[in-house]
C-alpha cells in the first residue's frame, strides 16, 4: 500500500484562498495520498474508520514536524464526523494544514477527501482539529516557531483554532 506525500502542492497556489504562495510557506501545508486497498476495509467493502484517523493522525503529524522540527505527539483529536462511506479502490486524499501556535503546541486541521477513480467524483468524508506538542530531548514540551498568517482564510482559521483552544481550558477548569 500507499502513498505519495507532496509538499504544498498544485500549481504554486494557497489550498485556501487560491492566491500564489511563498516558499516559506511550503512548510505549512501537505497533501497525502492512499490507495484504498482490501486489507483498509471490512466485508463489504467499507474502509475502517480507525484506518482513516491513523492517517489523520500521521498527515497532521507530518505538517507538525515540519512546523517544530523536533519530535512532536498528538495531544488531541477534536470531533469527528465521518460524513460518507470509503470503499475499497478510491484514493484517500489528506488536506492537512497548519492552523495556529500556541507556546509548545499547534493545531493542525485536516480535510479528508475520497476519489472514486472510475468517475473522478471526490467526496468530502471528513474534518479533523489535531493539536499536537513538541517535545525536546527529554521529552518535555518544547517551543514552537511562531507561525504568522497571512491571508483571510488561514487568518481566520487561526482565530477558529483559538476558540478551540479557549474552549478546551474552559472545560478543563470546569
Ligand atoms: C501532550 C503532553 C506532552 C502535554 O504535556 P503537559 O505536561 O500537560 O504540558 P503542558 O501543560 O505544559 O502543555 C503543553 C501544551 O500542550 C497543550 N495541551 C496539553 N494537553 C492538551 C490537550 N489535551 N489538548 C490540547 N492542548 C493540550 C497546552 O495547552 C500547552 O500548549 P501551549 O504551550 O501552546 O500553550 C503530555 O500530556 C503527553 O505526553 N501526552 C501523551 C501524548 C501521546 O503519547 N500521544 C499519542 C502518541 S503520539
Amino acid at each position: 500500500m500507499v502513498a505519495l506525500t507532496i509538499d504544498r502542492l498544485v500549481n504554486g497556489q494557497c489550498n485556501l484562498c487560491q492566491r500564489a504562495f511563498q516558499m516559506s510557506e511550503f512548510k505549512c501545508q501537505v497533501l497525502m495520498s492512499h490507495m484504498m486497498l482490501p486489507p483498509n476495509a471490512n466485508p463489504d467493502g467499507h474502509i475502517h474508520g480507525g484506518d482513516i484517523m491513523k492517517y489523520i493522525d500521521d498527515a497532521a503529524s507530518v505538517v507538525a514536524m515540519k512546523h517544530a522540527r523536533t519530535t512532536v505527539v498528538t495531544a488531541s483529536i477534536d470531533r469527528l464526523d465521518f460524513h460518507l462511506p470509503v470503499y475499497i479502490g478510491n484514493l484517500l486524499v489528506l488536506k492537512a494544514s497548519l492552523n495556529a501556535t500556541g507556546r509548545t503546541s499547534m493545531e493542525i486541521g485536516v480535510r479528508v477527501e475520497a476519489e472514486d477513480l472510475r468517475t473522478g467524483v471526490v467526496s468530502h468524508i471528513a474534518s479533523a482539529y489535531l493539536t499536537f506538542v513538541a517535545l525536546d530531548d527529554n521529552k518535555r514540551p518544547t517551543g514552537v516557531p511562531h507561525y504568522e498568517p497571512d491571508c483571510e482564510a488561514a487568518i481566520r482559521r487561526r482565530r477558529k483554532a483559538q476558540e478551540r483552544k479557549e474552549c478546551y481550558f474552559r472545560n478543563k477548569e470546569s
